[in-house]
């Protein structure tokens, strides 16, 4: 039997965590003849929830599932992981500021960048879905001292398949024939979703699709708006689309991507397209042949995607400033 991989997840009784557990134990993340150990982290007052759920993962039955360890010991929850997805996080409530929204998830994303810090395996890679899930990468990365920052990530890859999903039905086409779809920026409704780059059937979107106001217009709200149509719809938010999304990043962190292709994860920004180096940015991103990544270098911005770009930048720059005090090194 191979060596089981350690995947730790928080937030591990909510919505998006009953769709992802299932998911990782069934082989869909690391592949079907990895083993997997959970570790499974929620604060004491969903500590009974949680055991439901961990109930439910040993009726699954699941070949791949090696061990499960429910926790809401950060330290424990962490110990030997080699992939922790950071999912739990406060909501935001009514009344709530943003501000007050990033000082409240700020804590918690320091207590976990240091108990990763000190107690995950020397591998870890680190994938934060809980929002603001930029800054809250940015503090526990920041908090994680001795863990090199190219590990750490926020999910925006739910935002790509939305886009390929919007531009696939406008062309009449099935989704795998969209492809270098990328968002840059924040996970959040500035998010700028590249058409200018992507491709259908391999040729340019814009030959394609001849719609020209409607990829600059609807298309780019309708995907920055989607996760508040879905709630309007579902009155809850996306879930099992979103542990789809992050089992896709995994699964393109872990595997080389396929030529001419990349994929859209935020990472620690090196200073690559002017955007200032140190932001948790969304970026056009390949999976090399030796495990690492790389920002795809030289596309073209036009004029119009710069205007976007700089726009969600500068979002990400003032919820830095909000939450400087929080970030230790
Ligand atoms: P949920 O409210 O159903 O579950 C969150 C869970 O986190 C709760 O069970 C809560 O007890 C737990 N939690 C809170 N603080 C914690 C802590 N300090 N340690 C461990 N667990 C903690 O929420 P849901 O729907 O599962 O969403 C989770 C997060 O993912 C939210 O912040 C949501 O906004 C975000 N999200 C991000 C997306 C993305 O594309 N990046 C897409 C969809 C949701």
């Amino acid at each position: 039997m191979k060596t089981p991989i350690t995947v730790t997840v928080t937030g591990a009784a909510g919505q998006i965590a009953y769709s992802l557990l299932f998911r990782i134990a069934s082989g869909s993340m690391l592949g079907p003849d990895q083993p997997i150990n959970l570790r499974l982290l929620e604060i004491p007052p969903a500590m009974n929830a949680l055991e439901g759920v961990v109930m439910e993962l040993r009726d699954a039955a699941f070949p791949l599932l090696n061990e499960i360890v429910p926790t809401s010991d950060p330290d424990e929850a962490f110990a030997g992981a080699n992939w922790c997805l950071l999912v739990g996080s406060v909501p935001r409530k009514a009344g709530m500021e943003r501000k007050d929204l990033l000082d409240i998830n700020g804590k918690v994303f320091i207590g976990q960048g240091q108990a990763i810090a000190r107690s995950a395996a020397k591998d870890v890679r680190v994938l934060v879905v809980g929002n603001p899930c930029n800054t809250n990468a940015l503090i526990a990365m920041h908090n994680a001292s001795g863990v090199p920052s190219d590990r750490f990530f926020a999910m925006t890859r739910l935002d790509e398949n939305r886009a390929k999903s919007q531009l696939a039905e406008k062309a009449g086409v099935h989704v795998t024939e969209v492809t270098n779809v990328a968002i840059w920026g924040n996970h959040s409704s500035t998010q700028y979703p590249d058409f200018t780059n992507a491709k259908i059937g391999g040729k340019p979107v814009t030959e394609v699709i001849k719609d020209t106001e409607w990829l600059k217009g609807d298309f780019i709200t309708t995907v920055q708006q989607r996760g508040a149509a879905i709630i309007k719809a579902r009155g809850a938010s996306s879930a099992a689309s979103a542990a789809s999304a992050a089992v896709d990043t995994v699964r393109s962190l872990a595997t080389q991507t396929p030529e001419g292709d990349w994929y859209s994860v935020a990472v620690c920004s090196d200073g690559s397209y002017g955007i200032e180096k140190g932001l948790i940015c969304s970026f056009p991103i390949r999976t090399t042949k030796d495990g690492g990544w790389e920002i795809v270098q030289g596309l073209p911005i036009d004029v119009f995607s710069q205007e976007k770009i700089d726009v969600t930048v500068n979002e990400l720059k003032e919820e830095r400033d909000a939450v400087t005090s929080l970030l230790q090194h």
